[in-house]
């Protein structure tokens, strides 16, 4: 079960036939994520799409940091970028000081499982398994196991309000819920970066705003550093800074 999870979360790696960063590599990286230069073209046969132009980004430890634009601005792409779970195309990520752009596959894996916590725009849940069975399979391959872990499990469950539907299967769930399942899942290990594609969009306004109030205690008082996106004015309240992406140029 943790493997088929493994595989489910690594197949969401992707590489791409461009060249490594032709930047030079001697940043200090001195905040919790560090964008230098990123850029991510797309050749196919009839055009070269530039998805993002020449971003330059650093957000600080401990602040929570709102990317909002209009749909296509290339918003989900420099998310997956920062994550690792894209290569760009130039440019150089660094994540809590280590580049990220430079690691192999299997260092890339190993940090983002130790390191971030990712919430997907399209949850991801494994479809097999139970709430607190897909919670339970993100601890297992972070090394938390047996009694302990379904113990985290069900605990983080309730911070996001379903302590109630731990053994629901994902197809039985609400948007909203299966959300705040994608959610918990994210927060096992306690990653330092959080990083979040559109995290409130299918909530209520009180789930939602139970989430930004749980992903803001992360931030203020464990020193995660917590990046969103989102479309949702609800939440802006929450940030400590607000950037905006256009066209694949990010304005902040
Ligand atoms: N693999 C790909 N091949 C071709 N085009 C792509 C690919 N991935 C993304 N794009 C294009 O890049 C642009 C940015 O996509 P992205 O998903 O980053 O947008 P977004 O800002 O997250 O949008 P939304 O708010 O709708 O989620 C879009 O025009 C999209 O069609
Ligand atoms: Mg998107």
């Amino acid at each position: 079960m943790p493997q088929e999870f493994e595989q489910m979360t690594d197949s969401k790696i992707q590489s791409n036939d461009f060249t490594q960063s032709r930047y030079p590599r001697n940043s200090t990286g001195g905040g919790a994520i560090l964008a230098e230069s990123v850029e991510m073209v797309i050749n196919s046969k009839q055009q070269r799409l530039q998805i993002l132009k020449e971003i330059d980004w650093e957000i600080q430890k401990g602040d929570i940091e709102i990317l909002m634009g209009p749909s296509g601005s290339g918003k989900t792409t420099l998310l997956s970028i920062l994550a690792g779970l894209l290569t760009p195309t130039a440019g150089s990520v660094y994540l809590l000081g280590q580049e990220i752009t430079r690691m192999s596959r299997t260092e890339l894996a190993w940090f983002r499982r130790h390191h971030i916590g990712f919430i997907f725009q399209d949850f991801n849940l494994f479809p097999a398994l139970t709430a607190i069975e897909n919670i339970e399979a993100a601890l297992n391959v972070k090394g938390i196991r047996g009694k302990s872990a379904r113990k985290e499990a069900q605990a983080l469950l309730e911070q996001v309000g379903l302590g109630d539907k731990a053994k629901q299967l994902p197809r039985d769930l609400s948007g909203g819920q299966k959300q705040r399942v994608a959610i918990a899942r994210a927060l096992t290990g306690r990653p330092q970066v959080i990083m979040a594609d559109e995290p409130t969009a299918a909530l209520d306004s009180h789930s939602g705003h139970l989430v930004m109030e749980l992903l803001r205690g992360l931030a203020k008082e464990q020193g995660c550093t917590v990046l969103i996106v989102t479309h949702d004015p609800r939440i802006l309240d929450l940030a400590d800074r607000v950037a905006y992406m256009e066209d694949g140029v990010l304005k902040y």
